[in-house]
Parts: structure tokens; C-alpha cells; sequence
């Protein structure tokens, strides 16, 4: 691991999978790919081989757009799905409608159904109660239904809750968006091939993500239902998505998904979660919240611990209002770094 110098500190916190580091086999792949000239715009030898490692994933239909990052996967993905007067429905806890500072509502002009749900995860019931409206042109009609998996809540859909959602969806006569900025933690997890969890349980369209499992950016639109989108090579250079030297960004993912690179990277961070969460579970007065299967643990602790605590190991407050805290474990994080985080929260909630 690197040193310590003035402008970067070796510590590796707990705040983000976006914190980490590059993977050193994905710097190495640029390099790789850093001669000569290569045609612009995914015209290049190295973009046509990332179409065929993304066809060996999900299947002869899928079709892949690098992006820039998760944002602009989602927010590109939503608009191929939709009409002007399409809504979306969603997890309340769901990226595009926390953090995405509205884009999906400023540049897709969509609306979004946000739905309450306990632990991040949409069902079938959901889907039913809060897909409504069809035929009222007082309302926005749904036209999509948006899952993240893992979720922002790190828990996971398995392959028959995520086909289940997708059916309850197209009955409807909605499309399956998923966001899958963390997708790969989600196989590592349930032990499955990336297509059982989105081609095969009916997804139509995946923001596959790179960045939080090892690339320096990147990440990808799957079009995994080619049917169900419209003018997605537009709406991405309309939407600012469109890298011209886009080689780097397909060496990137390539050198995610034509080896195990994916499923190794992330099921390093699920393990070191699970480390953690075994840890702070044995610490008296720490509480877990929602079932960790895969890179992110929450829990709730004193206020006054987690301020203390992070100024060694930076991490985030989830949840102000209740003091819940989320602790997110990367491809990076060692075993020693868990072990030192658990020993300083030990300590500091017995003190
Ligand atoms: C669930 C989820 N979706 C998408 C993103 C992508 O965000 P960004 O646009 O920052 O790459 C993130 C990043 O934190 C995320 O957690």
C-alpha cells in the first residue's frame, strides 16, 4: 500500500466505497491501452471488446453505453425508459431521489413515486400500491420502476425477489430500472452470476457500476431489453455522457469484467463487512440496524462516539435526526483497518 505523504494520507476510512483507491490491474490496463491513436466516441478496438465481455455477463441482447459515473448512468437510462409525462417509482431511501440533486427530475424531467420501505427493497405489493393513476391525465403515468441493488440500505434483492418486482412491473406495463452501482457486491453476496440478477429476473435496463469496486470512473449503461428503450446513444450525448476518448473508460471496464476482477473486489469489501459487523455486534450498547449482506453496515451509536471516533476513521452520519451512522467497506480495506476501527469503537463506548 502507498505511503503516507503530505497530500495523501495512507488511512482508509469507512465513509465510501467512492473513497478508495484504483485497483492496481485497472491502472495497469490503462496503460496498457495508452498508445497510439484509436478512433473517438466507442468507435475504438477496445470498447468493441468490452461489447463482447458485457455480452458474456448478460446475455446476446445486452448492449453497453460507458458513462462517466452512476448519476449520469441513471439519469440517461431513465430518460431512453420514458415519456415526457412519465413517472418513476422508487425506494424512498433510492440514489436518484437523495442524491442525485434532482437530476433525474432537472434533465430527464421525470417525476419520481418515492415509496417508504423499511430496509431499501421494493416487493411486488409495493410496486401494486404506488404504480397507480394509468389513465388519468391528471397524473404523471408510471412508466418505470427503479430498484438499486444493493441498496443504499446494503441490503440485497435475491434473484426471485428482483424477478418478483420485475413481473409485478410489467403487468403494469412499467420497465425495470436498476440501479447496480453496486451489483457486483450483490453477486458476490447471493453467490450468483450478474445476469441472474438482472437479464435473467427481468430487468430491462442496469447502471452497472465500476467506480466503488476498483476503476478511477466509469460505469456503464446495460441495456439488457433493447426494446424498451428509445435513442439511448442521443440522450447520452445530450446528456453530457458521451466520453470521446472513451477507450479509457472500456480498458477500465473490461479489466473489470473479463476476469474475476469484479466478483474478487467485492467480495473482499462483503468480507471485511462481515468482519466488522461480527466486531461491533460483540461491542455492549452498539445496535445494528439492517441486515448487512453486502459492503455497508448502519448502525446506531452515541452521538458523541461517532464524533470522536471519526476523527480517526472517517465515516458518515446516515441519519441526524437519530445519531444511525453507516460504515462502507471497500476492495481496499484491509483486515487490520477493520480490526483497528472495532478496537477504537470497543474503547470508545465503554469509556
Ligand atoms: C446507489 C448509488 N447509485 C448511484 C451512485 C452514483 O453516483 P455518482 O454519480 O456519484 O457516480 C451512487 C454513489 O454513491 C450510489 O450509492
Amino acid at each position: 500500500m502507498t505511503q503516507p505523504t503530505e497530500n495523501r494520507p495512507a488511512a482508509r476510512g469507512f465513509a465510501s466505497d467512492n473513497q478508495a483507491s484504483v485497483h492496481p490491474d485497472v491502472l495497469a490496463a490503462l496503460a496498457e491501452v495508452n498508445d497510439g491513436h484509436q478512433p473517438a466516441y466507442g468507435e475504438d478496438a477496445v470498447t468493441g471488446r468490452l461489447r463482447d465481455v458485457v455480452r458474456r455477463h448478460f446475455g446476446a441482447r445486452a448492449e453497453v453505453f460507458p458513462v462517466f459515473n452512476g448519476t449520469g448512468a441513471n439519469v440517461v437510462s431513465l430518460q431512453a425508459m420514458s415519456e415526457r409525462w412519465s413517472s418513476v417509482v422508487c425506494p424512498e431511501s433510492a440514489h436518484i431521489n437523495t442524491d442525485e440533486c434532482g437530476a433525474a427530475e432537472k434533465i430527464a424531467g421525470l417525476k419520481l413515486i418515492t415509496v417508504p420501505t423499511p430496509d431499501g427493497k421494493l416487493t411486488p405489493d409495493l410496486v401494486e400500491r404506488y404504480a397507480v393513476g394509468f389513465g388519468n391525465i391528471q397524473r404523471r403515468l408510471p412508466a418505470v420502476v427503479s430498484i438499486t441493488q444493493s441498496t443504499e440500505l446494503g441490503t440485497v434483492y435475491t434473484a426471485e425477489e428482483t424477478a418478483a418486482v420485475a413481473a409485478a412491473a410489467h403487468e403494469r406495463g412499467l420497465t425495470v430500472h436498476m440501479d447496480g452501482a453496486r451489483i457486483a457486491n450483490a453477486a458476490a453476496s447471493l453467490g450468483v452470476p450478474l445476469r441472474a440478477l438482472t437479464t435473467d429476473a427481468g430487468v430491462d435496463v442496469l447502471s452497472f457500476g465500476g467506480t466503488k469496486n476498483g476503476l478511477l470512473l466509469g460505469e456503464a449503461i446495460v441495456v439488457l431489453n433493447p426494446d424498451t428503450v428509445r435513442g439511448m446513444a442521443y440522450l447520452r450525448k445530450s446528456s453530457m455522457q458521451l466520453a470521446s476518448k472513451m477507450r479509457y473508460v472500456s480498458a477500465q471496464l473490461v479489466a473489470l469484467l473479463d476476469g474475476d476482477l469484479w466478483l474478487r473486489n467485492a467480495s473482499h469489501a462483503n468480507a471485511m463487512a462481515r468482519r466488522l459487523e461480527a466486531a461491533a455486534r460483540a461491542v455492549p450498547g452498539v445496535a445494528i440496524t439492517q441486515a448487512v449482506q453486502a459492503n455497508t453496515i448502519f448502525a446506531l451509536i452515541p452521538k458523541d462516539v461517532a464524533e470522536r471516533l471519526r476523527k480517526r476513521f472517517p465515516f458518515y452520519t446516515w441519519d441526524e435526526a437519530t445519531g444511525e451512522v453507516r460504515w462502507v467497506c471497500s476492495f481496499d480495506t484491509t483486515g487490520d483497518d477493520v480490526d483497528a476501527f472495532a478496537a477504537a469503537l470497543a474503547a470508545e463506548m465503554a469509556g
